[in-house]
């Protein structure tokens, strides 16, 4: 037999015994998990008011998102979780809904949503809208109607206090001015309840008509063909409705006091039956409750309530005095060990209600903020968990850190600040808070390119585009093959080619060293290991593996480290022997 034959024939049988081969390792995933469209998926958040104008009035709009869902389509996301996009009259930018079937305004018309469903479908990703049901917005219909009287049939559609009870017991308000979440109406001689900003009444979960109305609302963007919901602040909708005295200092501990109250698990199985059950639609919570009990409660396929949990105990380490990695590590780790075998969570550093995701928890000086993002990139898409990425730190957008309070638009940051004044605080130091934390730092217009208002828009921005937009924008990313841009591409593919990376166990390693974060993941025979330096010095994993025959998947450095000792920030994953 002539050489280039047997080359041939040898080629032709490694190839089918590879496919077999994976066929076989394939089957063994599906024996041993429970695979699911939703734990698979990267979710690509996308805050609609900053991410593209297209009508020139400085507000983005649904058009402006179809005019880049190629660009969306270019990362290899499969899902976008899109901010609220329903009537508005904005005091939340979004999170007040005055109608539930409408778009709002600034954002365009149904058409525009019909077009830009249909556009993500077309390039295959999936579409999860934002459910704002704990609260409303004062300018509904159900409100002006239940506050026009006592006897009014949308009354009971919240929470009224009636003021011949006397001053209803304290409730802390997140947004209120006075942190006061008891409003006084004198229309009907009432208080109403708003755990959020006054424009934004709670709603009352105890009224079965109100839960239809829900109920009747997801139905009608599931009919649209929407792929899922986030449940916003949902943990809050069920109150104790006596309204009982809460002990002192029960504000340091608003989830405890708040969430999980009540039936609310009763309300999430009726919708389970009513809505997404019926539905190939994915959910998710946003929070998880206080323990892990509560977490799994929400979440376990058995009890048929939501998908996957989004706990707050990780994102919320971040501190202006910087953080522990330690801590970091072992939230992370017990988060991951408590779901092991049952239940599913969502992996997020960052979202629209965080500061930028390098700016906290990486390092956005000139030197650092390309490789640090990165680093931090690896770190959310090879966790157990679906990751959850907020636009624009596929760039590394940073923090503005505005110096004027007349820069901010946020409810929260704007009410707090005149809170501070009012009661005499440091104006200065809660100036300074704040552009380490608030809000409005991740919701400055995304950066698409070097001209004018970074290509966001022709008009004026109803927030200001952060300076930085000349150097760090999309259209120079796009170019440099070494930028965090094409960084996110390539870890976005390495987890989609690698189920080790969605379903496989995660082993945390050198668990007491302050500077690295290493960890394996294992499916099947495949280990991978991840050694990701969060400091701005070299560093060592001590792993005790040999890296002698590992072979890199990816990393942030021209030269991979291949004995453990990491340069700053360096992040790299290796396929294990
Ligand atoms: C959620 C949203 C936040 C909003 C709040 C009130 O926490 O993520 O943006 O302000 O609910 O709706």
């Amino acid at each position: 037999m002539n050489a280039p034959y047997t080359r041939f024939m040898a080629f032709v049988v490694f190839m089918l015994c590879s496919l077999l081969g994976n066929a076989q390792s394939n089957q063994n995933i599906t024996d041993t998990i429970n695979r699911k469209w939703w734990k698979e998926a990267v979710v690509y958040q996308v805050y609609p008011r900053s991410f593209k104008d297209n009508d020139g009035d400085g507000i983005g709009d649904l058009k402006g998102i179809i005019s880049k869902l190629d660009y969306i389509k270019s990362l290899g996301v499969d899902v976008v979780w899109l901010n609220p996009i329903y009537s508005s009259p904005n005091d939340d930018n979004g999170y007040d809904v005055s109608d539930y079937r409408n778009i709002m305004k600034d954002f365009g018309t149904m058409d525009d949503f019909d077009a830009l469903l249909k556009g993500m479908h077309a390039r295959g990703i999936k579409l999860v809208m934002d459910l704002v049901v704990n609260h409303s917005s004062d300018e509904h219909e159900w409100f002006k109607q239940s506050r026009s009287s006592r006897n009014n049939q949308y009354r009971e559609y919240y929470h009224w206090w009636n003021a011949e009870k006397g001053k209803p017991p304290y409730r802390y308000s997140l947004f209120d001015v006075n942190h006061d979440a008891w409003r006084y109406d004198s229309l009907s001689n009432a208080y109403y309840l708003h755990y959020f900003s006054r424009k934004q009444p709670d709603l009352n979960w105890e009224n079965p008509k109100l839960r239809n109305e829900v109920y009747g609302i997801m139905k009608f963007w599931a009919d649209k063909g929407i792929d899922g919901f986030r449940l916003d602040a949902f943990q809050f909708a069920a109150k104790d409705t006596t309204f009982p005295a809460f002990p002192k200092g029960f504000e340091k501990n608003f989830t405890q006091y708040y969430g999980m109250q009540g039936n609310l698990h009763g309300y999430l199985q009726e919708m389970d039956r009513e809505v997404l059950s019926k539905y190939n639609v994915m959910s998710v919570a946003e929070g998880a409750g206080n323990t892990f009990e509560d977490a799994h409660n929400l979440v376990d396929a058995d009890r048929n309530e939501l998908n996957m949990a989004y706990a707050f105990e990780g994102v919320d380490i971040a501190r202006p005095e910087g953080y522990s990695i330690i801590h970091l590590k072992q939230v992370f780790t017990k988060w991951d060990s408590a779901f092991a075998a049952k239940g599913w969570l969502s992996i997020f550093l960052a979202n629209h209600d965080q500061a930028r995701l390098v700016s906290r928890f990486g390092n956005d000086s000139p030197e650092f903020r390309a490789v640090s993002s990165k680093m931090l990139t690896t770190f959310l898409l090879t966790m157990r968990g679906t990751p959850y990425y907020y636009n624009g730190d596929e760039l590394g957008m940073t923090n503005a850190g505005f110096s004027t309070i007349n820069d901010y638009r946020d409810v929260q940051t704007l009410n707090e600040y005149q809170r501070q004044k009012n009661i005499g605080a440091d104006l200065p130091a809660y100036l300074k808070l704040i552009a380490f934390e608030s809000r409005d730092n991740a919701r400055t217009p995304f950066q698409w390119n070097s001209t004018t208002n970074a290509g966001f828009t022709t008009g004026t921005p109803w927030i200001k585009v952060n300076p930085n937009y000349k150097s760090i924008n999309a259209v120079a990313q796009e170019k440099d093959i070494n930028s965090t841009l094409n960084y996110f591409r390539q870890m976005v593919k390495l987890r989609k080619d690698n189920l080790t990376l969605v379903y496989g166990k995660y082993t945390l390693l050198d668990a007491q060293n302050p500077d690295t974060y290493a960890y394996t993941r294992e499916l099947n025979g495949k280990k991978l290991l991840v050694l990701l330096n969060f400091t701005n010095k070299t560093a060592s994993a001590q792993t005790g593996m040999d890296l002698g025959n590992a072979t890199v998947l990816i990393s942030n450095y021209q030269k991979p480290s291949k004995n453990g000792t990491l340069m700053p920030y360096e992040a790299v994953v290796y396929e294990v022997k």
